[in-house]
């Protein structure tokens, strides 16, 4: 892979973390799709640098970014970012959040880095030549069992909506493991595994800026990413188990053997509510 990548990949997200941290004492928040969904002057202000950026270096390469969408043209060179990610969290100034930056070639992750600016912490991996964390090469845990696991997950922005629906599979591993966290920044959620510090995550309705990057990282640290069904990890599918390796067959079983307790409460609550007067 041309070092320039690399090279202009870190470079953005220094700045984009720059920026995080100059803006995380004066912060101006605005709504999206709901009251949940947040953006704030940080987010939409790191994705312009990031995207200048890489646009000054390749200027026909693609890029997908979060605020701002799909490039309007094609190119077998894309980056995918999320300027910031954990924005709920930065917006109350709860120090869980970061950038997110991969590069993929002809639809495969070469390259890819998540930087912590508030913990100065850089994730970064490229295929084929491992992951480190600020420097140094990380693995992923050696746990074996659910029950000594510590998981992590994440609720979608329809959490209200479909509260029955996320928290049965939240109870399904309560009771399987050693304990289930929600941190609220999905990309930094798959660093933790990547380097050991949480054995698996799951979470529904994902977007491709959450994992491309994250992906690799669990990829190069000896882990496994995947569709919650064990199938080849498609990062616009939205829906993933990342793990260890160990804890990835029992992880999709218990998802798998909760799924229609969960889709029966779901129906249950909307049903109670549509005949509520
Ligand atoms: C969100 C975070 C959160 C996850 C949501 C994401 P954002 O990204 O990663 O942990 O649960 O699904 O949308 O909006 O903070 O970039
Ligand atoms: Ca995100
Ligand atoms: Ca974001």
């Amino acid at each position: 892979m041309p070092n320039e990548i690399e090279q202009v990949a870190l470079r953005a997200a220094r700045a984009a973390g720059r920026i995080h941290l100059k803006r995380l004492s004066r912060i101006t928040i605005s709504r999206k799709s709901n009251s949940l969904d947040l953006v704030t002057e940080a987010d939409r202000e790191s994705e312009a640098e990031v995207i200048a950026m890489i646009h000054r270096a390749f200027p026909t390469h693609a890029i997908l970014a979060e605020e701002s969408g799909p490039s309007r043209h094609e190119s077998d060179h894309l980056w995918i970012v999320d300027p910031l990610d954990g924005t709920t969290n930065f917006a109350h100034g709860f120090p869980m959040f970061c950038v997110s930056i991969a590069y993929q070639r002809r639809g495969r992750t070469q390259f890819g880095v998540v930087y912590d600016a508030f913990r100065k912490e850089w994730y970064v991996a490229e295929r084929g030549r491992g992951a480190t964390l600020n420097g140094k090469p990380i693995r992923v845990s050696t746990t074996e069992s659910l029950g000594n696991s510590l998981l992590a997950t994440g609720f979608p922005y329809d959490r209200r909506e479909r509260r029955r629906f996320y928290l049965t599979f939240w109870e399904a591993f309560m009771l399987r493991t050693q304990g289930v966290r929600r941190t609220g920044a999905a990309a930094l959620d798959l660093a933790y595994v990547a380097c050991g510090r949480t054995d698996g995550f799951w979470e529904f309705g994902l977007k491709p800026w959450d994992v491309a990057a994250g992906g690799l990282l669990i990829d190069e640290a000896g882990g496994r990413i995947s569709n919650m069904d064990g199938s080849g990890l498609d990062i616009h599918g939205g829906n993933l188990v990342a793990s260890n390796g160990n804890l990835h067959r029992p992880m999709i079983e218990a998802i798998s053997g909760a799924r229609p307790l969960a889709e029966q409460r779901q129906l249950e609550m909307q049903r109670d509510s549509a005949s509520m007067p």
